[in-house]
């Protein structure tokens, strides 16, 4: 009987799913990219589900990598159509219209780092490692690193991760902003949960909108961006929540979101 490659478990509206290869450090190899993709779709249409949270089985591994056993005698358009399919999940994953949440437990190498970046907030364990090192086997980060990572750390920065492939320690990934925070590793989930939790006390749809304006925004021209933006800002104007959010200030109470 074969092991799930990806355990899925829903409590209080967040979704953990945790890559379970943990023998071959949670390399993401074609059925492990397929089931993400079919609980992201899930998670993506169903209503109970607020919030995602992904990290790595075992002790030492959040995800190192793509699977590197399927690159031996590779043809170029098996390699680029590859590079296309994992593309594909973590832009599902980016635009769920749920946070979703990186509990970075180890390594996040390759694929890993890139998975990791598709998610709106990172949280690493003092023990994770970051890095795209694609270049050692004459490869180039191919899950959207080489876009991603420039975003959130800047070109420069970026750069130099990429042509050296060196690790990246969690201190330093926070520095840069390439993790949001650092904390014990026996901390790691609980304040990942507890982060889900606040984000799901907020107006469903605001959340939703405040993920649309940023992704999307950030790839447009500004003054696009802002129309985006003030385009978002006019819809949850219209929302039963806005109303609700704004009376309960007004009335010193907390509000009581409905996701309408
Ligand atoms: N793809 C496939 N298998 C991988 C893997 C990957 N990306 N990363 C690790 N593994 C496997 C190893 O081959 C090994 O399998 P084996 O026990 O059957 O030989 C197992 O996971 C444990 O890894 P190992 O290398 O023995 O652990 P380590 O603690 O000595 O080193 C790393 C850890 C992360 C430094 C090392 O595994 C590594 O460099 N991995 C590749 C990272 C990488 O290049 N990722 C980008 C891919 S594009």
């Amino acid at each position: 009987m074969s092991t799930d490659v990806v355990l899925a478990s829903r409590d209080e509206g967040i979704l953990t799913l945790t890559i379970n290869r943990p023998e071959k450090l949670n390399a993401l190899n074609a059925e492990v990219l397929e089931t993400l993709r079919h609980h992201l779709h899930e998670a993506k249409r169903d209503p109970e589900t607020g919030a995602v949270l992904l990290t790595g089985a075992g002790e030492k591994a959040f995800v190192a990598g793509a699977d590197i056993a399927g690159f031996a005698g590779m043809t170029p358009s098996a390699a680029r159509e590859l590079a296309r399919r994992g593309q594909s999940v973590l832009d599902l994953l980016e635009n769920l219209g749920k946070p979703s949440i990186a509990a970075v437990n180890g390594f996040a190498l390759g694929g890993g780092c890139e998975l990791a970046m598709a998610c709106s907030i990172r949280i690493a364990s003092t023990k994770a490692r970051f890095g795209q090192p694609e270049v050692n086997l004459g490869l180039i980060p191919g899950y959207a690193g080489t876009q991603r990572l420039a975003r959130l750390v800047g070109k420069g920065r970026a750069l130099e991760i990429i042509l050296t492939g060196d690790p990246v320690p969690a201190e330093e990934a926070h520095r840069i902003g390439l993790v949001n925070r650092v904390t014990e590793p026996d901390k790691l989930m609980d304040e990942c949960r507890a982060l889900a939790r606040k984000i799901l006390s907020k107006a469903p749809l605001a959340v939703k909108y405040a993920l649309e304006a940023v992704n999307i925004g950030i790839e447009m021209p500004f003054d696009q961006a802002e129309n985006l933006e003030a385009t978002l800002f006019g819809l949850s104007a219209a929302t039963a929540d806005m109303q609700e959010g704004v009376r309960a200030f007004l009335e010193k109470r907390p509000p009581q979101f409905k996701g309408n």
